[in-house]
């Protein structure tokens, strides 16, 4: 087993720590703010309970996961002997780049770095720091202790053993990592979901049809099938002649702006950010915002249990 350090506690630091801790790592927390420390460690306990109401975890496992935890705001002392520290700070380049060049200096050079970032480039991140090539990609995706995929993503100057190192660590604590092959913005997965969201936001813009609309044309259509067979083998199944003329009539259609859509700028300068203000694309009561999240955790505890 070992040593695991995360650098920073929020929504994804705290439940990348979980899924050390439920598989027997010794994890430490390490934060600027007490204040985060405290509430995610009652967020640990409070995911791993529900999970062991699903049946996903054993119960009798949990006190030994959580005390497995331990928190500091002295990043010094947080990444002491560990093997592993995974960042999951704010996502802007100039915080991650200092924090790089940091645990490079304080860690020793067998010591593997990762960034959860969500879309930065590898290579930009790791740009001030000398042992550039134990530098690499974890893309987690929340929530992080319940979907399993993890993109593994390697910069330009990332040793191979590094990648297999990060690989192998995922794999054995139940994860499901793939390994991306360039360092580009966005990697695999949000490159594809952004796509869709650019088109889902633009057809909301251009008046085809409302929010509430667009988003039950995937939930009822083709997103159901998405678990069971992929746009790669959906293409195949179709077959690409007929993927080709698809595209051939319909791309010239679809919205391809390089700049966020105006909507959406508008919806940000007006305070109208979703679920944390109750406006945003639809209006949203905290009971509706809470029943949402639940819902959607529910549903994942119940599908991965099937994978
Ligand atoms: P968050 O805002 O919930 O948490 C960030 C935490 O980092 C805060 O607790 C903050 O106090 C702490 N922090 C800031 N500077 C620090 C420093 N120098 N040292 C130690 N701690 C520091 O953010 P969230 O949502 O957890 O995102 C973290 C990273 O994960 C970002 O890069 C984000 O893009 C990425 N990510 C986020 C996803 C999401 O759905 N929220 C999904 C996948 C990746």
């Amino acid at each position: 087993m070992q040593k695991i350090a995360i650098i920073g506690a929020g929504l994804m630091g705290h439940g990348i720590a979980q899924i050390f801790a439920i598989n027997g790592h010794g994890v430490t927390l390490v934060d600027l703010d007490e204040n985060i420390l405290a509430t995610a460690a009652a967020g640990i306990r409070e995911n791993l309970e529900l999970m062991a109401d699903h049946e996903v975890v054993d119960s009798s496992e949990i006190d030994a996961a959580v005390a497995r935890v331990s928190t500091t705001v002295d990043a010094e002392k947080g990444v002491d002997g560990a093997g592993f520290v995974i960042e999951a700070v704010v996502e802007n380049l100039e915080v991650k780049q200092k924090i790089f060049s940091n645990l490079d200096r304080l860690c020793p050079p067998s010591t593997i770095l990762a960034s959860n970032t969500s879309v930065i480039s590898i290579t930009e991140i790791a740009a001030n720091s000398e042992g550039k090539q134990r530098i690499v990609g974890t893309h987690f995706w929340n929530p992080p202790h319940l979907i399993p995929l993890v993109e593994v993503v390697p910069g330009d100057e990332t040793a191979p053993g590094t990648v297999d190192a990060m690989y192998d660590l995922l794999k054995g604590v139940g994860k499901h990592p793939v390994k991306v092959k360039k360092d580009v913005p966005g990697f695999v997965a949000n490159r594809l979901q952004h796509a869709l969201w650019r088109e889902a936001i633009s057809i909301v813009e251009r008046g085809i049809a409302d929010a509430a609309t667009v988003d039950e044309c995937v939930r009822y259509g083709f997103g159901l099938r998405l678990p069971a067979l992929g746009p790669m083998e959906n293409s195949d199944m179709v077959g690409t002649d007929l993927t080709l003329a698809i595209h051939d009539y319909i791309l010239k259609h679809i919205e391809s702006s390089p700049d966020p859509s105006p909507l959406l700028r508008e919806k940000v300068e007006k305070g109208e950010f979703g679920f944390k203000s109750g406006q945003g694309f639809q209006s949203w009561s905290k009971a509706e915002a809470a029943e949402r999240r639940m819902k959607l955790q529910q549903y994942l505890l119940k599908v991965v249990k099937d994978l």
